[in-house]
């Protein structure tokens, strides 16, 4: 039994990988084992040899297995030590900064709207990127001949949709759903959204981009009340308590009459600099009083009610509010420009 002790232990000794490990265990203590094997001889024994010899032969087992588990706990150790002594690994370095996600500064400044809007009991309403003529072009009083058209650049898909061109379309979506439900006005709703054109980019022109719609219908809405929310909107969004507003003529078929909003210059206060082009004004966003067509084509009588819209171009504000000068950075995903706003994801 003595020789069979050494010739096992030194075969566990000897075993220095897992795979010979397993090997000998199985040899050992496997169905066939060397060890079950002599376990099983002392049922051969005569009767009154067997309680002594057992006892041997159990103690030797035991001594055996706890030989093999403790090579098992060296092996496991060694391939771990060599494991981590292949790995670079310096415990004095400092741990890298961690890359936290943030907040486009298109949605940053999205948010402060919405934010401001809903206070001022606006609903949010949202409408498909992917639009049909009627909603984007003909129910806003832009049939297919008319010269508008030309101005709005437009992603024609084969099915006849097109890639909406502005979320001007929501208009119409949010007055026939509304008037479906049974509701009457007032309607105050704003629509973020990204909108298409098939653009030549440059740095004041992208294909892809951001607008905020605007509407309001009710009974005796004015000019007045579109310049007020306007003037309320830009003291926010620019942080400026001291800002003039004045409005142009501009056309737009769904709005009559239509309006350019312009801000003065918060850069230069109105004197005249650079980026007004000396003018001292900034064009800011488009805006008018809703047409009584549209109005019918959203289901809602224009001798009972008007209505005021504007669509902000959520680039040109965060422009304007960041001082940034090239319209492709938003879409470029350049980290240098986009780590300049680190307000964290909320
Ligand atoms: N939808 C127009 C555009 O994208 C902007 C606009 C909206 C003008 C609402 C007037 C009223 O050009």
């Amino acid at each position: 039994m003595e020789d069979r002790r050494r010739l096992w232990l030194a075969a566990i000794a000897a075993a220095t990988d897992e795979v010979a490990l397993r090997e000998v265990d199985s040899r050992l203590f496997g169905k066939k084992g060397e060890v079950q094997d002599l376990v099983r001889s002392v049922s051969a024994l005569q009767k009154e040899d067997r309680p002594t010899a057992g006892k041997a032969i159990n103690l030797l087992k035991q001594e055996i297995e706890q030989a093999l588990a403790a090579q098992q706990e060296r092996v496991s150790q060694a391939a771990l030590s060599k494991a981590v002594a292949n790995v670079d690994f310096d415990p004095s370095e400092s741990s890298p900064r961690r890359l936290a996600g943030a907040l486009h500064p298109i949605t940053i400044v999205q948010n402060e709207l919405v934010d401001l809007f809903t206070s001022m009991g606006f609903s949010w309403q949202d409408g498909p990127e992917v639009e049909s003529e009627h909603f984007n072009f003909d129910a806003l009083n832009i049939p297919r001949d008319h010269p508008a058209r030309e101005s709005q650049d437009t992603f024609w898909l084969n099915d006849g949709n097109l890639l909406r061109t502005h979320t001007s379309p929501v208009q119409i979506r949010t007055m026939l759903r509304y008037c479906k439900n049974g509701f009457e006005p007032p309607l105050k709703v704003i629509v973020p959204g990204r909108c298409f054109r098939a653009e030549t980019v440059d740095r004041s022109h992208e294909h892809t981009f951001y607008q905020m719609e605007g509407l309001v219908v009710d009974r005796f809405v004015s000019t007045a009340n579109l310049i007020h929310t306007m003037k309320t909107c830009l003291r926010v969004v620019l942080g400026r308590d001291d800002l003039k507003v004045r409005l142009r003529p501009g056309f737009f078929p769904f709005v009559e009459p239509g309006f350019e909003l312009d801000v003065n210059c918060p850069f230069c206060n109105g004197k005249g600099c650079s980026v007004c082009k000396q003018s001292g004004w900034i064009e800011i966003l488009p805006c008018g009083m809703v047409h009584p067509n549209v109005l019918r084509a959203g289901g809602i009588d224009p001798e009972v009610y008007t209505g005021f819209a504007f669509g902000m171009g959520l680039q040109r504000v965060v422009m304007l509010r960041y001082g940034i000068d090239d319209i492709r950075l938003f879409m470029g995903g350049d980290q240098r420009f986009l780590q300049q706003f680190p307000e964290v994801l909320r």
